[in-house]
């Protein structure tokens, strides 16, 4: 199976990329499931329901989240019949949506998608691990599941790799979210699991991490209130993480950066290019 994962879309040039790439992108990789995560789609900060229904008529089947999620008080409204949305699932008991979902390909391959969220540098939530362990032993590769994906949204390089590691063998997938900067070190872990420690952005690199860059450049340097901070609005690189896993086994064959349009140098996914 082909799975694509686009890091973080931030505001309406994350949009504008993912809706003129993806469709073309599902058809060049014969991809079969694409996960965005949507948490800063809204002007930066959280997701509507119209982003939704445009991301999933743009191509994309779900759609992971992260500390922003209830950026657009809507979104705690509508996020329970929205089966393809997720927040963090380590959220605490009672907190509206869901954090695993178990969706099937137009070829019938069952692929369950995981959000959590770290706690190192971010707000004290129940462990991630732990949520993890719990979904791990009830949905199984090979089992119930065809393919696995973990959305690890944490600050924490450390994190991140940890959660790699405690999955690997059992997940296809385990990427990191939330810095929106894309790390260089994509790579099938000893026991088969796909990992890369962040994703990156769906976004306008020429920002602070998405946003026009005055505004968090004068919080860096003034000790005084600032105005709001809003998205760049140039043209945005789609970052994403490219993997196919074995069809038998679940586990990871290749896996590769994905980086299309705007200021980063392109990558395609190597294996792709013969
Ligand atoms: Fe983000
Ligand atoms: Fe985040």
């Amino acid at each position: 199976m082909r799975l694509l994962f686009c890091g973080d879309l931030v505001g309406r040039s994350g949009r504008d990329v993912v809706r003129e790439h993806l469709p073309r992108l599902r058809q060049e990789l014969a991809l079969d499931f694409v996960i965005v995560n949507g948490e800063n789609a809204a002007g930066g900060f959280g997701i509507t329901e119209r982003i939704c229904a445009e991301l999933y008529a743009a191509g994309v089947d779900a759609i992971t989240t992260g500390n922003h999620v209830w950026d657009q008080r809507e979104t705690m409204g509508f996020i329970n019949r929205d089966p393809r949305l997720l927040r963090p699932q380590n959220f605490p008991a009672g907190t509206p949506g869901r954090g695993v979902g178990l969706f099937q390909t137009a070829r019938g391959r069952k692929v369950m998608v995981m959000n959590v969220m770290g706690r190192l540098f971010m707000d004290p939530l129940d462990d991630p691990f732990a949520a993890v362990e719990r979904e791990l032993s009830i949905h199984r590769l090979a089992g119930t599941a065809d393919a696995v994906v973990i959305d690890v949204h944490a600050e924490a390089t450390s994190e991140k790799m940890a959660m790699g590691h405690f999955a690997d063998g059992r997940a296809s997938l385990v990427v990191g979210t939330h810095t929106h900067v894309p790390t260089a070190d994509s790579q099938i872990l000893p026991k088969g699991t796909a990992y890369q420690t962040d994703a990156g952005m769906c976004g306008d690199y020429d920002s602070v991490i998405g946003m026009e860059k005055a505004v968090p450049v004068a919080r860096f340097t003034r000790k005084m209130p600032t105005e709001r901070m809003a998205p760049a609005q140039g043209p945005a690189t789609l970052c994403a993480v490219f993997v196919e896993t074995d069809d038998k086994t679940g586990l990871a064959r290749q896996v590769a950066p994905l980086r299309v349009a705007g200021r980063l140098i392109p990558h395609w996914p190597i294996e792709l290019a013969d």
